[in-house]
């Protein structure tokens, strides 16, 4: 079974003592440091999912020891398998054809992974602007998105239903960004997202949308969309692969399996030594930035 799907629900983690310095045993030494400097609980917590869920689908799917991974990122800072490249069943082979991607916003860390294909993934919670009105937000938006899917959004009815369709849009252009591995500087007016009038419900996956790019519908590209919770978004993008000859038929649309604390730590083996301070200065975060609007004066 190829495609890979999971999620960990960061917003309802709260790790002990034990269990944040175990986890921060577990990944490289200079993701530690980088995760050490959030100023956000919040933060620090789903960027150290997102390492231990990469770590866990190279180990598990990919069949390398996890004291072996070596991960590394791009120039424009998408991750990669930098080592080892030829493993199991792919010794002296091609190196491995898989790509996989993460993403972590609201109260999620999700992981898609597929072999043979280009994969993005995307999610996004529907949440109030901190600090402007909806109109106001859409406004400092508006590059964006394209006329055609602002009249989309505009027209989805209530303020929360246009947010919604807002964070859909959103999840599914920066699947295909993260796909293509560009991150910030892609003009997005460039790509254009043609939605089903079928709505999207929990528990089940559409991949109905369309992607129209410099105006022309690009068929090989694949979006899987879903629910997680009630207010979540998630985009899968799945291209095809750089390498001819490698992309196979479209996957089967595949759920979202929720992964427990002890599901992401069950291949895991440390590599460094235990850094108690690390704990202390977790400890000593806020869970979150207060937004505007949060704070309430008692009397
Ligand atoms: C990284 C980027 C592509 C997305 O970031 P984001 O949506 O804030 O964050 P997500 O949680 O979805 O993804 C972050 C993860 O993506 C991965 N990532 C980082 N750079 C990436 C890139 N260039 N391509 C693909 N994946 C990338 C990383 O694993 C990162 O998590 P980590 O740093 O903890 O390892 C960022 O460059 C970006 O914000 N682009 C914005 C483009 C834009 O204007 N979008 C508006 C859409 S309508």
């Amino acid at each position: 079974m190829a495609s890979v799907r999971w999620a960990f629900r960061c917003g309802s983690w709260t790790p002990s003592r034990s269990e944040w310095l175990f986890a921060a045993r577990c990944i490289q030494k200079e993701e530690k440091d980088r995760i050490g400097q959030f100023v956000f609980a919040k933060d620090a917590k789903s960027a150290m999912v997102g390492r231990l869920l990469l770590r866990r689908f190279v180990c598990e799917r990919m069949g390398i020891p996890w004291s072996e991974i070596r991960l590394e990122r791009s120039p424009r800072g998408k991750p990669y398998l930098a080592a080892p490249l030829k493993v199991g069943s792919d010794l002296g082979a091609e190196p491995v054809a898989w790509s996989f991607n993460l993403s972590h916003q609201g109260d999620y860390a999700v992981l898609a992974a597929e072999k043979g294909m280009q994969v993005g993934v995307d999610i996004m919670k529907t949440s109030m602007p901190g600090s402007s009105s909806v109109p106001e937000f859409f406004r400092i938006m508006t590059r964006q998105f394209t006329a055609y899917e602002w009249s989309v959004i505009q027209s989805a009815g209530s303020e929360h239903q246009q947010l919604a369709m807002f964070y859909r849009h959103w999840a599914l252009k920066e699947s295909f960004i993260k796909a293509i591995g560009i991150g910030l500087g892609f003009n997005l007016q460039r790509v254009e997202f043609h939605l089903s009038a079928e709505p999207l419900t929990q528990g089940r996956v559409q991949c109905l949308t369309k992607m129209y790019l410099d105006d022309e519908e690009e068929v090989d590209w694949i979006f899987e969309e879903s629910m997680l919770g009630a207010d979540h978004h998630v985009a899968v993008a799945l291209g095809p692969a750089d390498k001819p000859g490698l992309s196979p038929s479209p996957p089967p649309a595949t759920t979202f399996t929720l992964l427990s604390f002890s599901d992401l730590i069950t291949s895991a083996s440390p590599l460094t030594e235990e850094d108690p301070a690390y704990w202390d200065s977790f400890e000593m975060k806020a869970e979150a930035p207060q937004r505007q609007g949060d704070t309430q004066t008692t009397q």
